[in-house]
C-alpha cells in the first residue's frame, strides 16, 4: 500500500515502524498470515473430509505465533526441544503437536513424550529404539508416524532444501529392511501406535508432479503394508514444501489447484484398491508466513565504485537474513520513504557482517539512495528470523505484528546485555 511516499504494511507506515523501534526491524502482517491461513481453510480444510494442516513452526517461531496457529485450530510441526518449549509455552493443545527431525536426542523425546504429545515421527532405527526404551522406562505408550525417504529422483529446488531424494539424511528407505524388519518390529510392539507414514519431498517447488511422484511412491508402500500384514493407514502426513514468488516475475503457486490435484489422485488410489483413504496432513511453513513478513534496515554507507557498481549498506544483513548467501536466494526491495518514486538507479545491498557475501540483494533498480533512507526487504517471513544468528555479536532484531493499522511487539529486539548474557567472566 501506498501513501505519503511512504511503504505501509499491515496499514502501519513502515518509517514510522523504523523510527519507533529502530531497526532492522521484523514486521509480520496478522492480515496475510489469516488471509493464507483463510485460503487453506478454503481449498483444502473445509473443502475435505478428514485432513488437517500442520504449521511447520521451523520457518517463524515466536510464543504470539504458535498462539495464532492454535487459535487458528491448526496443528504444529516442531523439530527440535527449543520448538516444542515455545509452542507449549503458548498453551498449545499438546495433542496437536508433530515432532519431527532426524536426530531428536533422548532429552527431547522424553520431554515429547512427558508433554503427551500427538504424534512422534520416527526418523530411524537409533530413534525407534530410543522411543520403545524410554517409553518402557515411563510406562507409556505414543503414536507414531514413520517418516519414508521416497527416493524421489529429480526435485526441482535448491540442494540445501531437497529431501525427498534418495540420499538423504531424513527417514527411512523404502527398502527390504523396511518391510521386512522395521514396520512388523513396530505393528508388534505394544509401546507404539503405529498411525501412518509421512514423508517431505523439499521446499519452496512450484512443481506438482513431484508431489504425485513422491505420492505414488508411497503408496505403493502403503498398498504392501495392508497386502502383507493388514495394515490400514490412518494418517498420510505428505509434507510441506509449497513454494512462494519472492520476485514479481515469479508466478505464484495456485494452491488450490496444486492440493486439488493432491487430493483427486489420493482419492483416486485409495478407491482403485479399495482402501479407506487416510486423513491427509499437509504442513507448509513459508507458505503461510513467508508473504507475510518485511524486514526494514536503515541505509548507512554508499559506496560507488566508477564502472563497477554502487553498494548500500544496511544495519543488518546476513545476521537476520542467511538466505542469500546461503542459498543465493533473491529478494526484492524497495525505499520505505521514497516508495512512489522513480527507480532511477541501480544498487547492490550489502550487509555489515564481516563477510564479502554478505549481500542481501544484487544489482537492484531503485530510487536515488541517501545515507538515512529506510530500505524494505519485502517476503522475509520464512526462515529469516528463525535462522538468524548473533555472528559478529549482532543484535538480533525486534519482531512487531501488525494488523489493520495496529502494531505490537511480539519479540523484543535482543541487548548487548543479552549478547553476553551467558558469558562467564574470568
Ligand atoms: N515439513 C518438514 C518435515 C520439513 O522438513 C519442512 C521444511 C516443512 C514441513 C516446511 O517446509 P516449507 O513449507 O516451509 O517449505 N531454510 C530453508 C528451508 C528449509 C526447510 C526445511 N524443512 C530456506 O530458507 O529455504
Amino acid at each position: 500500500m501506498k501513501s505519503n511516499n511512504h511503504y505501509f504494511f499491515g496499514g502501519v507506515d513502515t518509517v514510522e515502524l523504523a523510527k519507533k523501534h529502530e531497526t532492522p526491524l521484523y514486521v509480520l502482517s496478522e492480515d496475510i498470515i489469516l488471509e493464507n491461513i483463510n485460503t487453506l481453510k478454503k481449498c483444502f480444510i473445509d473443502k475435505y473430509d478428514n485432513v488437517k494442516v500442520l504449521y511447520a513452526s521451523k520457518a517463524f517461531l515466536s510464543v504470539a505465533m504458535a498462539q495464532i496457529i492454535g487459535r487458528e485450530g491448526l496443528g504444529i510441526d516442531v523439530v527440535s526441544g527449543g520448538e516444542l518449549f515455545t509452542v507449549m509455552k503458548a498453551g498449545f493443545n499438546p495433542k496437536e503437536i508433530f515432532f519431527h527431525g532426524n536426530n531428536k536426542t533422548q532429552k527431547e523425546l522424553e520431554m515429547a513424550i512427558d508433554y503427551d504429545i500427538g504424534q512422534i515421527v520416527v526418523d530411524n532405527l537409533y530413534e525407534l529404539e530410543l522411543l520403545i526404551e524410554i517409553l518402557k522406562k515411563e510406562n507409556k505408550t505414543q503414536d507414531v508416524l514413520l517418516r519414508l525417504s521416497p527416493g524421489l529422483t529429480n526435485i526441482d529446488t535448491h540442494e540445501y532444501i531437497i529431501t525427498g531424494q534418495r540420499d538423504t539424511k531424513f527417514g527411512f528407505q523404502i527398502d527390504e529392511s523396511l518391510k521386512n524388519d522395521i514396520i512388523p518390529r513396530i505393528l508388534s510392539e505394544d509401546r507404539l501406535d503405529l498411525k501412518g507414514f509421512h514423508y517431505h519431498i523439499g521446499s519452496q517447488l512450484f512443481d506438482n508432479e513431484t508431489y504425485l511422484n513422491a505420492f505414488k511412491l508411497i503408496f505403493d508402500l502403503i498398498e504392501w503394508t495392508k497386502n502383507n500384514y493388514n495394515y490400514s493407514t490412518e494418517i498420510l502426513n505428505i509434507g510441506g514444501g509449497f513454494g512462494i514468488p519472492y520476485h514479481e516475475d515469479i508466478q505464484p503457486l495456485d494452491i488450490e489447484k496444486i492440493l486439488s490435484e493432491i487430493m483427486d489422485t489420493i482419492e483416486k488410489e485409495f478407491k482403485q484398491a479399495n482402501m479407506t483413504r487416510p486423513q491427509v496432513i499437509i504442513e507448509p511453513g513459508r507458505w503461510i508466513i513467508g508473504p507475510a513478513g518485511i524486514t526494514i534496515y536503515k541505509i548507512g554507507a554508499v559506496k560507488s565504485i566508477e564502472g563497477i557498481r554502487t553498494y548500500a549498506a544496511v544495519d543488518g544483513g546476513m545476521s537476520d537474513n542467511i538466505r542469500p548467501s546461503l542459498y543465493n536466494a533473491l529478494y526484492s526491495a524497495d525505499i520505505a520513504n521514497k516508495y512512489n518514486q522513480e527507480k532511477t538507479h541501480i544498487y547492490t545491498i550489502a550487509g555489515k557482517a564481516c563477510e564479502s557475501g554478505d549481500i542481501l540483494v544484487k544489482d537492484i533498480n531503485l530510487p536515488e539512495i541517501e545515507t538515512g533512507d529506510y530500505l524494505i526487504v519485502h517476503t522475509t517471513g520464512a526462515y529469516n528470523f528463525s535462522m538468524a544468528s548473533n555472528y559478529n555479536r549482532m543484535l538480533i532484531p525486534a519482531v512487531v505484528l501488525v494488523s489493520k493499522g495496529k502494531e505490537r511487539v511480539i519479540v523484543k529486539r535482543q541487548t548487548y546485555e543479552d549478547i553476553i548474557g551467558r558469558d562467564i567472566s574470568l
